[in-house]
């Protein structure tokens, strides 16, 4: 698919795209994002398997303005004295979750806490606008390759997605990630924003979690969860199981259990799966009694099944 000139009638289209669960690749100052209904988990789950990468990483809640920001995460004083001058630009704050947010648990990998980023770029703007929810967006490329800043730089990842065509973007390097929480204000990721500026507004002091050079925070356990740990603990691959375990299934099911069940898909669809994982494993995980076992159902290895299974693995090691 060419890329598509970004006039009204184009993002209008794109913003109904979203809006039916389907993928878009739109400008930022920044980088290219390969976008989603934030709110959708299907739609979510699409962008893991396009970007072929094999664990969930959480994404980037991108929204129009600040009011949008509120609605969906708690800023405190720093969140707000950072997002006033800087926003909208090359700034992503991770927040607390807002009590009522609407974004799929899978978008922030079933973190308590959320990326959020309003950017400048009129045309992200526009989409925004047109699509009046949050937008999910990583960097448009498949999983290893360098984020793309031109739509050509795209549609070498994704020949077949509409893209808006905004030339080539102004900061070219994604966005400075900096977490606002009770611990502090947090240095995750070095971007297209710098340090100086940041501390030029902060009153409290940034406190280094140690930034990774290949550009993906990594956050250090005990300061922030990095894996969402379910308290219960959890078997993998059962093919029998004791009737007094909670119960993650997968795929159809022709026996009777007796303990509350959540099936991730009776239809063996990966992507359903991974779109219902994180809250079947908070609301099982909320279920379960002191010392009950959380037995999950052997999940193929194929596609997002890699994902899937990845966390899963953590959580059980958790
Ligand atoms: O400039 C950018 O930030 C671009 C444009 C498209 O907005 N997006 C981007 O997304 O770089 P991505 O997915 O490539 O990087 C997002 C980073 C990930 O490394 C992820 O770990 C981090 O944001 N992240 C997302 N949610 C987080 C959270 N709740 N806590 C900590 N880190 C988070
Ligand atoms: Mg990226």
């Amino acid at each position: 698919m060419p890329s598509l000139k970004a006039d009204s009638e184009q993002i209008k289209i794109c913003a109904d795209l979203l809006e039916n669960g389907s993928l878009v690749v739109f400008p930022t100052e920044t980088v290219y994002g390969l976008g989603a209904d934030a709110t959708n988990g299907q739609s979510v789950a699409a962008i893991y398997a396009a970007k072929q990468r094999p664990e969930f990483n959480p994404l980037i809640c991108h929204v129009a303005d600040l009011d949008a920001a509120m609605a969906i995460g708690d800023f405190n004083a720093s969140a707000l004295q950072l997002a006033k001058a800087f926003w909208p630009g090359p700034l992503t704050l991770v927040v607390p979750r807002h009590k009522d947010c609407p974004v799929a648990p899978l978008a922030s990998a079933g973190l308590d806490t959320l990326a959020i980023r309003v950017p400048a770029h009129p045309i992200a703007q526009a989409l925004l606008r047109a699509f009046g929810k949050p937008i999910v967006a990583p960097s448009a490329n498949i999983s290893g390759q360098l984020s793309p800043t031109n739509c050509q730089h795209v549609l070498k990842s994704f020949p077949d997605l509409p893209v808006l065509d905004g030339g080539t973007t102004q900061v070219g390097l994604e966005s400075t990630i900096i977490g606002c929480l009770e611990a502090g204000v947090l240095w995750l990721r070095a971007g297209g924003l710098s340090r100086q500026d940041i501390e030029q507004v902060i009153s409290d002091p940034l406190i280094e979690i140690e930034a990774d050079s290949d550009s993906e925070p990594r956050l250090a356990p005990g300061r922030l969860a990095r894996h969402y740990a379910p308290n219960a603990r959890l078997e993998l691959n059962c093919k029998t199981i004791p009737p007094e375990n909670l119960l993650l299934a997968f795929g159809a099911i022709d026996f009777s259990h007796p303990s509350a069940l959540i099936n991730l898909s009776p239809s063996e669809d990966l992507q359903e799966a991974a779109a219902n994982l994180f809250s079947a494993l908070h609301q099982l995980d909320g279920l379960a009694q002191a010392g009950q076992t959380i037995s999950v159902m052997p999940i193929p290895n194929s596609g997002l099944g890699e994902a899937i299974n990845d966390r899963l693995t953590r959580a059980a090691n958790s």
